[in-house]
């Protein structure tokens, strides 16, 4: 379920509800790939008050495979992460990661990125590999539309995330899971517009923005949510797959997209760049960072900044304590997760134009 609280133009304040609670949104949700948010503790992560982590079907299917997560009792059980969890359906990271792939009418045969494995992927496989894991989002089977392609090019792949997504809609789900398509039609308008009227003909409980991010401008990016949301029921989430930037992200908002999730905190935190201000970063490591005993930045009131010192935690990277490594990772989650806190009052009070300008 999904209700829209209050809005500013186009973008949305909502709170969506699965069977393990409610989301408010705008929301970002950290990465869990393999079944862990690199480096945190579901602990750590609901202090810093993520109500929803992402996992991923490809790397799960693999390691630690299908019969243990069974054994485990799914992810939730599994992780001990309690709130919600969205899982990806497999169908990014198939064209992302796997090799020897070979596309047939019902999925993917590829080989294992860990191992050289032979596996197949479809829209059936994933469903019942989401069911496994019992996830409370369960993405739709697609093929992301690789950067640059004709529209020729577009056109047919589209064709075939379109069938996968009607044979995704075709399978069943757990008791309380619900299910999100995604629309693909790279960077051209007509081909979103269609990918967006053809889903909602299938019918999903939440519409997905897929294939940006791929290499395309952001001009590119934010063209494609443009053609795609005004298509998308307004009584249901929008969310704009592997986004992005603080930028990115409040420029979506501001387009009606309701979810965002992206490695960059996490990733970049192992790194030791920590974003700052208006959505830049600092390189914690660097040396000119060697006597600064002065916070990441002193606005901040994460665990990180609250107590440590760039010069701290630059002595943690210099000697490779992985410490480091976890609080650059907190001090970027907590940035994320309060940009969108700061994104979701400012539609309520009727100021998120102003606090776009200040990421412009
Ligand atoms: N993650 C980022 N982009 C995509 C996409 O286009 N499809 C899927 N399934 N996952 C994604
Ligand atoms: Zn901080």
């Amino acid at each position: 379920m999904f209700e829209v609280l209050s809005r500013c133009g186009n973008a949305r304040r909502g709170v969506l509800t699965t069977r393990r609670g409610t989301v408010q949104t705008p929301v970002f949700m950290p990465v869990g790939t393999r079944a862990s948010v690199k480096a945190m503790s579901p602990a750590e992560l609901e202090e810093l008050g993520a109500e929803i982590i992402l996992g991923n079907t490809y790397h799960l299917f693999l390691r630690p495979g299908m019969e243990l997560m069974a054994k485990a009792g799914g992810l939730h059980r599994f992780s001990s992460w309690k709130r919600s969890i969205l899982t990806d359906s497999g169908g990014f990271q198939v064209f992302s990661l796997a090799t020897l792939r070979k596309m047939e009418p019902d999925g993917v045969r590829f080989a294992s990125h860990i191992d050289g494995t032979r596996f197949f992927l479809g829209p059936r496989e994933s469903m019942a590999i989401q069911r496994t894991l019992d996830s409370d989002i369960v993405m739709a089977f697609d093929e992301c539309t690789p950067y640059p392609a004709t529209f020729e090019q577009a056109e047919k792949s589209l064709a075939v995330t379109t069938r996968w997504e009607r044979m995704s809609r075709e399978q069943p789900l757990n008791d309380g899971q619900i299910r999100f398509g995604i629309v693909q039609g790279s960077v051209y308008p007509e081909l979103r517009k269609r990918a967006a009227e053809s889903l909602v003909e299938i019918g999903f409980d939440g519409y997905a923005i897929g294939g940006v991010s791929v290499g395309e401008s952001e001009p590119e990016m934010m063209l494609a949510v443009d053609a795609a949301a005004p298509h998308l029921p307004d009584n249901a989430p929008r969310y704009l797959m592997g986004v992005g930037t603080p930028r990115q992200i409040v420029e979506s908002v501001a387009r009606g997209v309701d979810m965002f999730d992206c490695v960059m905190p996490t990733r970049l935190g192992r790194h030791g760049s920590a974003f700052v201000g208006g959505g830049g970063t600092i390189p914690v490591k660097a040396g000119r960072y060697a006597d600064d005993f002065t916070p990441i930045d002193p606005e901040c009131s994460c665990y990180a900044c609250r107590n440590f010192t760039k010069a701290y935690i630059r002595h943690l990277f210099n000697v490779g304590e992985i410490l480091g490594v976890r609080l650059v990772t907190l001090h970027n989650l907590h940035y994320f997760l309060n940009l969108m806190r700061r994104i979701r009052a400012s539609i309520e009070n009727g100021t998120f134009e102003e606090l776009r300008k200040e990421f412009q």
